[in-house]
């Protein structure tokens, strides 16, 4: 008896010490965190200072974009988010961030707790450091030149026409019929891609392909996300894995298993090295140059992310702010119809020089940028200069493009759809530099130019072809939440033909 209760005053004692200790660890931790970091002089709310618990709680609720300007409107352009981390709102902060290395200095790296790796493990374009990214980046900037996007102009042309025939094709059918036009510009951009990254089409606009191909981008977005609590801390790894559904785990499996097949047929096909596509240029460059079988897997899956969601985003954000803005649209539409005589004039060239088409499409990235959220780079050992002041290294930096570009410090009348501002010298106060959507510095985005001329092509077509109406149950579409991307609602509309 007297032995029994010995023993269960030790196990009593056992785990009150254990209990003390750990909450002693954690308030130091707190503590110190708070007083003592170097960080601790950025403004932000301290819970945050303390633990990462309240941006990841928002990266899964989805608000971290609302969450994060939210703190940039109380706190100021420079925020502290998280205990190793700080977001800015002001355009000075890309060059420091994002830009070439200081003489002497190193570059930032990316943060691999928030890309985590690749689907099969292998380097890709986005997540790959020094020498592999440099040989990625050689490799595909000739697939991305303008002498490319020149000789891609028929293919571009031909899948924006087939959009054009599918709309067509419906209100014939039903002229009252009401028309997604998020799933239909993503259908055009995905097929795009697919014919550039496979050299062959998905048929998603003749309606016989895999649907899977643009559910598996949000798949992979959202399951990221839940992905980015382990690799802050490692110790949840098991949770994450187990809140990830397993139907979605299957779908993320499948979805890497077709793209691989698709490359497997295009590298090993008849036409191998005929096709101006992206792997046709790069099994044309040197031996040392070209990327293993695995690299080739995983670049795939990059540009069929990457490619394609960024570029309807884009599209639907804009359609939408065009629609809510109907003298906006009258002038747009009138510079496209006058442009050309007839739908086959459209062409790339010609529209570079479109002068309300350009601003317009400057503005839709400015006020629904397709990358909204913050992208963090790892500052170097012995830390950073940005914005003037030096950073502690390993600290986690990053700027917001959605906070910087609706704040009234960069933008006169920042939340409002004013394509003037980009060619009006009421608005030379905007901080133009400050716009940057498509990132900043050796690793912006390779597929910039593509995008654009991707943008005005399809923009263009459709204007010239149909009239829009928003729907009554659209109003509002803009309020979504973000998961790395938007997840977009559906943006309802009907179209007649140009009258
Ligand atoms: C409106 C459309 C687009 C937007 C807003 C956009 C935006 C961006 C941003 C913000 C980054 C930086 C990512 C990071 O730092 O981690 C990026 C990188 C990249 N984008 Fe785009 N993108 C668009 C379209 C495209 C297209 C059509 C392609 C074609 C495949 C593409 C291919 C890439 C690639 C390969 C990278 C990685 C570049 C590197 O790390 O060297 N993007 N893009």
């Amino acid at each position: 008896m007297l032995l029994q209760s010995a023993s269960s005053f030790i196990h009593e004692h056992y785990i009150s010490v254990t209990l003390t200790s750990t909450l002693l660890v954690l308030l130091s931790q707190v503590y110190y965190e708070v007083f003592i970091n170097p960080l601790g002089k950025y403004p932000g709310p301290k819970f945050a200072a303390a633990s990462r618990i309240p941006q990841l709680y928002h990266t899964f609720k989805g608000d971290l974009l609302q969450w994060v300007t939210g703190l940039h409107v109380t706190y100021g352009d420079v925020v502290r988010v998280a205990p190793d981390e700080l977001s800015y709102a002001t355009g000075e902060a890309w060059k420091g961030i994002y830009g070439h290395a200081a003489a002497g200095k190193k570059v930032t790296e990316k943060d691999t707790r928030f890309y985590g790796p690749s689907f099969n493990g292998a380097p890709d374009i986005i997540r790959a450091k020094g020498p592999d990214h440099s040989r990625f980046r050689r490799n595909f900037s000739h697939a991305f030149s303008d002498r490319s996007l020149r000789e891609q102009q028929s293919l571009i042309c031909g899948y924006v026409d087939m959009l054009v025939d599918n709309l067509n094709r419906t209100i014939k059918e039903n002229p009252k019929a009401k028309v997604n036009m998020v799933h239909m510009f993503n259908l055009t951009t995905f097929d795009i891609m697919g014919d550039l990254t496979f050299g062959d089409s998905l048929d998603l606009l003749l309606g016989t392909g895999n649907m899977n191909w643009v559910a598996a981008v949000f798949i992979s977005m959202k399951t990221n996300a839940l992905r980015r609590l382990a690799r802050y801390w490692p110790w949840t790894a098991s949770i994450a894995q187990r809140l990830i559904p397993q139907e979605l785990r299957q779908q993320s499996v499948a979805h890497y298993q077709a793209s691989q097949g698709r490359v497997d047929k295009r590298v090993d096909g008849d036409y191998a090295l005929q096709k101006p596509d992206i792997w046709g240029i790069v099994m044309n460059q040197k031996q040392e140059l070209r990327l293993s079988r695995t690299e080739m897997y995983a670049n795939s899956q990059v540009f069929m992310v990457a490619g394609t969601e960024t570029t309807a985003t884009a599209l639907s954000g804009l359609l939408y702010q065009l629609l809510m803005n109907p003298e906006k649209m009258e002038i747009i539409v009138n510079e496209v119809r006058e442009t050309f005589e007839k739908d086959s004039d459209i062409e790339m060239r010609a529209l570079e020089h479109m002068k309300y088409l350009n601003a317009c499409i400057e503005e839709g990235l400015r006020i629904y940028p397709p990358v909204p959220v913050g992208l963090p780079r790892i500052a170097p050992d012995d830390g950073l200069l940005v914005c003037g002041e030096h950073i502690p290294g390993k600290t986690a930096l990053s700027v917001n493009q959605w906070a910087t570009y609706h704040s009234p410090k960069n933008f006169k009348r920042p939340d409002d759809f004013i394509p003037e501002r980009w060619i009006s010298d009421d608005f030379a106060t905007d901080n133009k530099a400050a716009f940057q959507p498509f990132s900043f510095g050796p690793r912006n985005c390779l597929g910039k130019n593509l995008a654009y001329h991707e943008l005005r092509v399809i923009l263009a077509k459709v204007l010239y072809n149909f009239e829009f109406s928003l729907l009554p149950e659209s109003i509002g579409w803009e309020k979504q939440k973000t998961f790395f991307l938007w997840e977009k609602n559906d943006l309802m509309v009907q179209l007649k033909a140009r009258s």
